[in-house]
C-alpha cells in the first residue's frame, strides 16, 4: 500500500526508539542503565489513583464532551488562576490525550500550509513534525552555544512575512533552560509588534530548582489574546500514562481545536479525567518531594558530569535533563573509524557502555547528548562512572 507524502515526510521519534532499544537489551538480561526516559520514575500519587478507582466504581466510563467534563475545566482554570495569575473561563479551555494531543490540535488549527513556525533550537523532537504535518515550515532559531537560548536579533532576523508563530517551551526539553521575565518581555515586544501568536508549552512548569516558578508569556498585557498554553499532568503528577493534556487560549481558537478533536479522539478518557481533577486541585506539598527529589539526582548529574574532561552544558535549572555538549569526542576513534555524530556516539554508549542517553540530533542539535535524571541516584552514580570510564579511554 502506499504510506500518504504527509507522514512519509515526518520522522519517526528517536527518543522513543532509544527508550525501546534500552528496554529490549534490558529484557534480554543487560544491565542498561537508561538516561533516555522522559518520564518520572515515581508512581503516580495515592489520592489521584482513588478518584479514578472512585471513578471506575461510580461506572464513570462512558463518553463525556469532547472537550473535557466541566468540573475538570473549572479545576484548570482554578489552577491557572491560582498559579499563574490569569483568569480563563470555561469556553477558553479543552481537554486532550496528554499535552502531545493539546499541541497537535493547536498547531493543525494555527498553521495554514506554507506558515512559518519560529522553533528555537533545541527544541523537543515533536514540534518540527508536527508543524510538518500542519504543511507549515519550522523555521529554526538558532541558539547561543553556552546559555542555549536563542537571542532577539536570532528572532527578528528570522521573522518574514509569512511568520504566524512562535513556539516556546518554558522549561525547555532538552535542555532545561528556564527563561527569564524579563527576557520573556522583550520577546512579547516583538511577538506583538510583529502581530504574531504563540504557542506556550509549560508541561516542566512546576519541575524548576534554585530558581522562581516560571512566568508564562500569556501574563503580560495583551498576550493572552495572543497565546495558547499548553499543558497536562503527565510530568508534574507523574501520569505520563493517564494521557491527560489541556490547552488555554482565546474562545474561537478553542471552539476550533474542539472541531478537530469532535472528529478525531473525542474525548480523553473519563477515569483520567476525574483523576486530573485530583491532581489539579492539590496543594503542591503532593508533589514536593519528587521535586527535591528531582533535585538532589540533578546536583549528582551536573557534579558527575562536570568531572568528564571536555564536556559543557548550561546548568539546567528546569525539568529533569541535562543537555551537553560532547562534540570533542566526535572526533575520537571507535573500532577504527571516525564516531562523528550524536546519533552514533548514543549507540556506542548504548552497545558498548550499557547507558542510554538520546542524541542530541533529535533536537536539533549535532554533538550533544541529552541525559534524563528520572531515575534513582544508584544509577545515576552508576551510570556516570561508567560513561566517564568510556569516554576516557576513547
Ligand atoms: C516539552 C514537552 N511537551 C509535551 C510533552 C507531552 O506530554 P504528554 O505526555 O502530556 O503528551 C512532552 C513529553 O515528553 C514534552 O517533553
Amino acid at each position: 500500500m502506499r504510506i500518504a507524502e504527509r507522514v512519509q515526510q515526518i520522522e519517526p521519534s528517536a527518543t522513543l526508539s532509544i527508550s525501546a532499544r534500552a528496554k529490549a537489551m534490558k529484557q534480554e538480561g543487560i544491565d542498561v542503565i537508561s538516561f533516555s526516559a522522559g518520564e518520572p520514575d515515581f508512581d503516580t500519587p495515592l489520592p489521584i489513583k482513588e478518584e479514578a478507582k472512585k471513578a471506575i466504581d461510580q461506572g464513570f466510563t462512558k463518553y463525556t464532551p469532547t472537550s473535557g467534563i466541566p468540573e475538570l475545566k473549572e479545576a484548570i482554570c482554578g489552577k491557572l488562576f491560582r498559579e499563574n495569575g490569569l483568569s480563563y473561563q470555561k469556553e477558553e479551555i479543552i481537554v486532550s490525550c496528554g499535552a502531545k494531543h493539546s499541541l497537535y490540535n493547536a498547531i493543525m488549527t494555527l498553521c495554514n500550509p506554507q506558515d512559518e513556525v519560529l522553533l528555537p533550537r533545541p527544541y523537543w523532537v515533536t514540534y518540527a513534525e508536527q508543524i510538518k504535518l500542519a504543511g507549515g515550515i519550522p523555521v529554526i532559531l538558532e541558539c547561543h552555544p553556552e546559555t542555549l537560548v536563542f537571542s532577539l536579533e536570532e528572532l527578528k532576523r528570522k521573522i518574514t512575512s509569512r511568520t504566524r508563530l512562535l513556539l516556546l517551551n518554558n522549561p525547555s526539553n532538552p535542555s532545561g533552560v528556564v527563561l527569564e521575565k524579563e527576557f520573556l518581555r522583550e520577546i512579547v515586544e516583538i511577538i506583538q509588534h510583529y502581530d504574531m501568536a504563540v504557542i506556550s508549552d509549560e508541561i516542566y512548569e512546576h519541575l524548576v530548582y534554585e530558581c522562581e516558578f516560571p512566568v508564562s508569556i500569556a501574563t503580560f498585557p495583551g498576550m493572552k489574546e495572543r497565546t495558547v498554553i499548553v499543558n497536562g499532568v503527565s510530568k508534574t503528577f507523574s501520569m505520563t500514562g493517564w494521557r491527560i493534556g489541556y490547552a488555554a487560549g482565546p474562545k474561537e481558537v478553542i471552539k476550533a481545536m474542539e472541531k478537530l478533536q469532535d472528529h478525531s479522539t473525542s474525548n480523553p478518557t473519563s477515569i483520567s479525567q476525574k483523576a486530573a481533577i485530583a491532581a489539579l486541585s492539590s496543594d503542591t506539598q503532593l508533589i514536593q518531594e519528587m521535586v527535591e527529589k528531582f533535585n538532589q539526582r540533578r546536583k549528582l548529574m551536573i557534579h558527575a558530569l562536570q568531572e568528564i574532561p571536555g564536556v559543557t552544558f548550561p546548568v539546567p535549572r528546569g525539568a529533569f535533563y541535562l543537555f551537553a555538549n560532547f562534540t570533542p569526542y566526535l572526533e575520537c576513534k571507535f573500532e577504527g573509524m571516525r564516531i562523528g555524530t550524536s546519533l552514533k556516539l548514543a549507540e556506542i554508549l548504548l552497545e558498548k557502555a550499557h547507558i542510554a542517553c538520546v542524541p542530541g540530533i533529535a533536537f536539533g542539535m549535532e554533538g550533544y547528548l541529552r541525559f534524563s535524571y528520572a531515575t534513582s541516584e544508584a544509577n545515576i552514580e552508576k551510570g556516570m562512572s561508567r560513561l566517564r570510564d568510556f569516554l576516557i579511554k576513547l
